[in-house]
């Protein structure tokens, strides 16, 4: 019998609420991911490229080009210059990249910090390095870093700290002035971070992202990571990549080199030509999100859900204890989705320990403009 080294592993709720959806026909606003394709030009580039023999492997780094152009956008858009040679890597997803990277850090005994609620795949990575998470929770409402909790949990053990802004699951934002202070908390310790920067050109009602790659002091110890997933709509694509400085870079391209040595190659070549072609794809992002959150949440105006537009990411989170407060969110979550033909995602899975009182699911607004009449349409007559 094998003895698991993830027993607490198992199937997550997003694969969960996945197949429920389509078990019983409800319309899926939970797992993160468009309901419409990415852009034809960018679709069309892949079958170009592939046509045109793109297909071996790429460089271990990834694609000349793309690095070039993901280089570009940062010059562009946080005003560092970075180089693509030395601090760009193409990975295959950012959930790769973040895996890379903390088996370059992590060795057995190490502590990890991680905010929560936060994304499910930072602690399994951990776990497999040998070392072990300390949970932060975020302070309540707005989901900030609790900076007290945050000083407590450091100890001379913490190794790395892993940051998520904007954040998933509740939009919130991480400030250039909370940044600052983070430089000071941990300016003489020996601990890295891991910027998870996926929702980076989703940010909304005139906010401008604050990248760790645009901060001086703090870049010198990051691994910032992205996701031509969620940017370009094409999250099946899995293709992603991290920028460090070239020390901490060289030593995540050991651990790639080994977990996957490339990103697929027509897919990086298409996503350099319509990078290159469409640098304003970026800057409509915002727009085109705000509107569908907009959208979204007036319609779900007339509804009994209670919530705060989210700042970021293409996740709105809604309080439902004036419908059903006798249910936890993983039973409701199911109600939804049974009853009401809308799935949704529990935010209590994004904790080590979740508040009890946590009355909390999380919508996808990334969807058809359709798909998200008909849900608040559902929503409402609740
Ligand atoms: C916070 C966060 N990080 C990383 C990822 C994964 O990105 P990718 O699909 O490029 O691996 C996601 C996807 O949902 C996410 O929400």
């Amino acid at each position: 019998m094998i003895t698991s080294k993830l027993p607490n592993v198992g199937t997550t709720i997003f694969t969960r609420m996945s197949q429920l959806a389509m078990e019983t026909g409800a319309l899926n606003l939970s797992q993160g991911f468009p309901d419409f394709d990415g852009p034809q030009a960018l679709r069309d580039a892949v079958g170009r490229h592939i046509a045109a023999g793109h297909n071996q492997y790429s460089p271990m780094t990834g694609l000349p080009a793309l690095r070039e152009q993901v280089a570009t956008k940062i010059q562009r858009c946080y005003g560092r210059a970075v180089s693509a040679d030395s601090e760009i890597t193409i990975t295959p997803g950012a959930t790769q990249a973040i895996f890379c990277a903390i088996q370059a850090l992590i060795r057995a005994g190490d502590e990890v910090i991680v905010f929560d609620p936060c994304y499910d795949s930072y602690e399994p990575a951990v776990e497999l390095a040998g070392g072990r998470c300390v949970h932060v929770p975020l302070g309540q409402p707005d989901f900030a870093i609790d900076w007290q909790r945050l000083n407590d949990a450091l100890s001379p053990k913490t190794r790395l700290i892993i940051l998520n802004s904007p954040h998933n699951p509740s939009g919130a934002l991480i400030s250039r002035t909370e940044l600052d202070r983070l430089a000071t908390l941990i300016r003489d310790r020996d601990i890295y971070l891991v910027s998870d920067e996926v929702y980076e050109h989703l940010v909304f009602d005139g906010a401008q992202h604050a990248s760790v790659v645009a901060h001086e002091e703090l870049y010198q110890r990051a691994f910032v990571v992205s996701s031509f997933g969620k940017t370009y709509h094409v999250t099946g694509w899995k293709t992603g990549y991290v920028v460090a400085p070239a020390a901490l870079s060289a030593e995540l391209r050991k651990v790639h080199q080994y977990v996957s040595f490339c990103g697929v190659t027509p897919l990086q070549w298409a996503l350099a030509d319509f990078m290159a072609e469409h640098p304003e794809h970026v800057e409509q992002l915002p727009a085109f999100y705000q509107a569908k959150r907009d959208l979204f949440c007036d319609l779900l105006g007339d509804s009994r859900f209670c919530f705060t537009r989210a700042a970021g990411t293409f996740f709105q989170l809604a309080d439902y204890s004036a419908i059903r407060d006798d249910l936890e969110d993983v039973a409701m979550s199911e109600w939804l989705t049974r009853e009401h033909g809308v799935a949704t995602i529990p935010v209590s899975v994004f904790y080590q320990q979740a508040p009890k009182d946590l009355r909390l699911v999380r919508f996808c607004f990334a969807k058809r403009e359709e798909t998200l009449r008909q849900a608040a349409e559902k929503l409402c007559a609740i």
